[in-house]
């Protein structure tokens, strides 16, 4: 859109009632519980004048009036407008000092091993899996036998997932030998992760609020890291219940440090680190 067309634009902040009907929206679509306060007025404001300005709309009733029937596009951006992102690599190491303990013991139990992450975001969650892979198991006959998923409802986060490129600033978790042995510095801010090792992650958009769904095979491990605490309780339990019937017995689920007061599931038990393990089927 040129400058001159965005400036005739004049949006005024959002008044309560429109907020609550967006953010009924966005909870119908995503899961995601944004009440009324000043903080999210804030973030409606800011991240939803942006997408106005986008489709050519003037006012937050013009986008509540098209959120009735949305084309899919539009649906798409809101949900990607109003998710956060924030991701990193060997975020909450602990967690994957545990998943080097349980890698040998899988490999040796069975044929494939397969692992996902199911709010992948910018996909450093999955990819930090597949560098610990290929850390520890060096020939590619080994390495075929992980299945790595990485999935996530917003498609703007895994279109950038799957060019495997990230700034210098998204490779701050990286250890540098890694970062010396998989990525190569494009010397543009950007480094790009070895292709081999970049296709080792599957990615695919997937709405953890399509409670629903079983996977033709389940996970030997599941992640579900910094996404339940944008749930209520009633959604959060329908999604553990997603991810418990998509997990094998003994198989492990991970949840994000801040979150593990919100799981109680029959079929789990806490192992500390908000690691859980499923004890029965
Ligand atoms: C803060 S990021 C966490 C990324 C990664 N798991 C980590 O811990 O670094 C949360 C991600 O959850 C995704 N998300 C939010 N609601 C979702 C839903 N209903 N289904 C699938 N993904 C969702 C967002 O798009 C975002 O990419």
């Amino acid at each position: 859109m040129s400058q001159s067309a965005a400036k005739k634009i004049n949006i005024e902040e959002i008044d309560q009632k429109l907020f609550e009907s967006l953010a009924l929206k966005i909870y119908q679509l995503a899961g995601i519980s944004l009440p009324y306060n000043d903080k999210n007025v804030a973030l409606f404001n800011n991240r939803l004048s942006r997408l106005l300005r986008e489709f050519k709309m003037s006012s937050y009733h013009e986008l509540d009036e098209a959120l009735k029937f949305p084309k899919e596009e539009l649906k798409k951006s809101f949900i990607s407008s109003l998710t956060t992102n924030k991701t990193d690599f060997f975020r909450e190491e602990a967690h994957f000092d545990f998943l080097k303990t349980q890698l040998p013991l899988l490999f040796k139990a069975k044929s494939e091993v397969r692992i996902w992450s199911s709010a992948c975001s910018l996909g450093s969650e999955p990819y930090t899996v597949a560098l610990i892979i290929s850390d520890m198991f060096q020939q590619p006959f080994e390495k075929s036998r992980f299945k790595i998923l990485g999935t996530d409802l917003d498609l703007e986060v895994l279109k950038r997932a799957v060019t495997a490129r990230y700034s210098n600033l998204e490779m701050e978790g990286v250890p540098a030998p890694m970062k010396q042995k998989y990525f190569k510095n494009l010397n543009n801010g950007f480094f790009a992760l070895d292709p081999e090792l970049a296709k080792m992650v599957h990615f695919s958009e997937f709405n953890l609020m399509n409670h629903q769904y079983r996977f033709q095979k389940k996970f030997d491990v599941v992640f579900c890291r910094n996404v339940l605490i944008y749930f209520d309780k009633p959604t959060t339990d329908k999604v553990v219940d997603l991810l418990v019937s998509n997990l094998e017995v003994k198989g492990h689920l991970i949840i994000g440090h801040s979150e593990s007061g919100v799981i109680h599931h029959p079929h789990l038990k806490a192992l500390g680190n908000s690691i859980f393990q499923k004890v029965r089927g």
